[in-house]
């Protein structure tokens, strides 16, 4: 952080997601990356999530998800083969996840595709379906709210996902897009999750912090 010139915007915390390090209702927005498969536990890591955001913040998770029909012998050996490999992950159905997300109190859930949307994803895919040819997994996001008191969600916050949602959901092929105008194929991410320039975001599972980065980077220069 100290390289990039943002430790006074980006902190690192070590720990377990299973039990925030932080106070109730301080974050504007929590984005979870490829990470809630590492989940012993995904009913208490949304229900600490659902503690740390503010009412009317966003959740926004992108995970590998496991196809809903019934699955094959094959597709089930694949996914217990790769399970093993992905550091003992379990990859769970988009429905689940949201049914756990409303469970916790979440809101106003969507849900998407993303198949042929992240060109780093489809290379991935095709690398490992020669090792994996019947892996019932696609890259999908789910994006909710924390309602308020009212139960009403803001209608700022609404709005912008709306417009967001309306225009990147439908445009296959945008990341490389955004990734030629920016430089950071995580702007795509931002977009996607909502995020607002002075948001406080909490990125859940953030590895080495290269999200945040990239983010802070684009998105929240201080003003001048
Ligand atoms: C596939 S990596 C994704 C990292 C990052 N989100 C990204 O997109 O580059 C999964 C991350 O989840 C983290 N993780 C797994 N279980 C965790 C837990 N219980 N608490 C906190 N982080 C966890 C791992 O340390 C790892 O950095």
């Amino acid at each position: 952080m100290q390289q990039a010139g943002l430790s006074d915007r980006v902190r690192v915390q070590v720990g377990d997601y299973h039990q925030l390090p932080f106070a109730d209702q301080i974050f504007d927005v929590v984005i979870c990356i490829e990470t809630v498969f590492h989940s012993y536990n995904p009913q208490q890591l949304f229900q600490e999530i659902y503690r740390v955001l503010r009412p009317g913040g966003k959740l926004y998770i992108r995970e590998y998800f496991v196809i809903e029909s019934p699955l094959s012998e094959q597709q089930q050996q694949d996914l217990e083969k790769f399970q093993q490999i992905a550091a003992g992950g379990q990859f769970r159905r988009m429905s689940e996840l949201t049914e756990i997300a409303s469970t916790a109190g979440f809101q106003e859930l969507q849900t998407s595709n993303m198949t042929g949307i992240i060109p780093s994803d489809s290379l991935r895919m095709a690398i490992l379906s020669t090792e994996f040819p019947n892996l019932p997994l696609f890259l999908g996001d789910i994006k909710a709210i924390k309602p308020t008191a009212s139960g009403q969600t803001s209608a700022d916050s609404s709005q912008y996902q709306q417009t967001v949602a309306d225009y990147y959901d439908h445009k296959a092929g945008v990341e490389s897009e955004l990734t030629g105008l920016t430089g950071s194929s995580n702007l795509f991410l931002a977009y996607r999750a909502g995020i607002q320039p002075g948001d406080y975001v909490l990125d859940v599972g953030c590895g080495v912090g290269q999200a945040a980065v990239d983010i802070a980077q684009s998105l929240c220069r201080p003003s001048s």
